[in-house]
C-alpha cells in the first residue's frame, strides 16, 4: 500500500513543436512528491525541451502543465544565465551571514564536496572567470542549499570528476524528501538515484514508470 503523495507538477497532453519538428506530442506525465524519475533519449530526443515546459520556462503549444500553488523548484539548465560579477559567496548562500551557514553541517558537506571548501578565497571568487565544470559545481550548491521541494536537473553530471558524480548521488539518495526529475547518459548515476525513467524520443516521451531493478539496470 502506498500513502497519498502530493502532485507537485502535472502535464496533460503537451505538445511542442519548433517549426515543423513535433518535439513533444500529446506528453502526460505527472511528478509528486518524493518522485525520482530520470529521463533518457538520444541527443536531439527533447529531454531539455520536456524539462524547460515542466519548468515553465517554454510554454507548451497545446496542453496544459500545472503546478501546486506553493511549491519550490529548482532547475539546473544545461546552459546557465548568471552573472559574471557575482561572487561565489552571494550566488551560493546569498546574504546569509557566514556565521550562520558556517555553522551548519548539511551546508558545509555540500559546499566541501562541491567547492573543495568555504574559505574567503574560494566564497571571495567571480563567476565570471570561472571554467564550465567550476560554474556547474556552483549551480549546484546552490540549489543543493536551497529550500525545495522539487529539483529539475538537466545533465548534472557533465563537467564533474567521479568523486563528485559519486558525491552527487550520494547526497541526493539521502535527501529523500526532495522530488527529483534528471535528465543524464550517465547510467551508474541514473541507477543510483531514479526510481523511474521517462524514455524521450522525438515526438514522444514513453513512460518506463516501473522500477529500473525490474530492466536489470540496478
Ligand atoms: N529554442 C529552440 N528553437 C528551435 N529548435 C529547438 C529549440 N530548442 C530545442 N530545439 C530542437 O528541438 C529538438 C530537441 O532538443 P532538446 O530538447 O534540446 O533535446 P535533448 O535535450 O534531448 O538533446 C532538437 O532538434 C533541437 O534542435
Ligand atoms: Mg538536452
Amino acid at each position: 500500500m502506498s500513502v497519498a503523495r502530493r502532485n507537485l507538477i502535472n502535464l496533460e497532453k503537451v505538445s511542442k513543436s519548433f517549426g515543423r519538428e513535433p518535439i513533444l506530442d500529446s506528453v502526460s506525465l505527472g511528478v509528486a512528491e518524493a518522485d525520482r524519475i530520470g529521463v533518457v533519449g538520444r541527443n536531439g530526443g527533447g529531454k531539455s525541451t520536456l524539462l524547460r515546459v515542466m519548468s515553465a520556462l517554454e510554454p507548451p503549444d497545446s496542453g496544459r502543465v500545472t503546478r501546486a500553488n506553493d511549491i519550490a523548484v529548482g532547475v539546473l539548465a544545461q546552459a546557465a544565465d548568471i552573472d559574471p560579477e557575482s561572487t561565489v559567496r552571494s550566488y551560493v548562500v546569498g546574504d546569509r551571514q557566514t556565521h550562520e551557514w558556517s555553522s551548519q553541517a548539511h551546508t558545509r558537506d555540500v559546499l566541501t564536496a562541491l567547492l573543495g571548501g568555504y574559505s574567503e578565497e574560494v566564497m571571495g571568487r567571480h563567476l565570471g572567470p570561472l571554467s564550465g565544470g567550476e560554474r556547474r559545481r556552483v549551480e549546484l550548491a546552490r540549489l543543493l542549499l536551497a529550500d525545495l521541494d522539487l529539483l529539475i536537473l538537466d545533465e548534472p553530471t557533465n563537467h564533474l570528476d567521479v568523486e563528485a558524480i559519486a558525491w552527487l548521488a550520494r547526497y541526493i539518495r539521502s535527501r529523500r524528501e526532495l522530488a527529483l526529475i534528471v535528465v543524464t547518459h550517465d547510467r551508474w548515476f541514473l541507477n543510483r538515484v531514479a526510481t523511474a525513467v521517462v524514455a524521450a524520443t522525438v515526438a514522444q516521451v514513453r513512460h518506463l514508470l516501473r522500477q529500473l531493478g525490474s530492466f536489470g539496470w540496478a
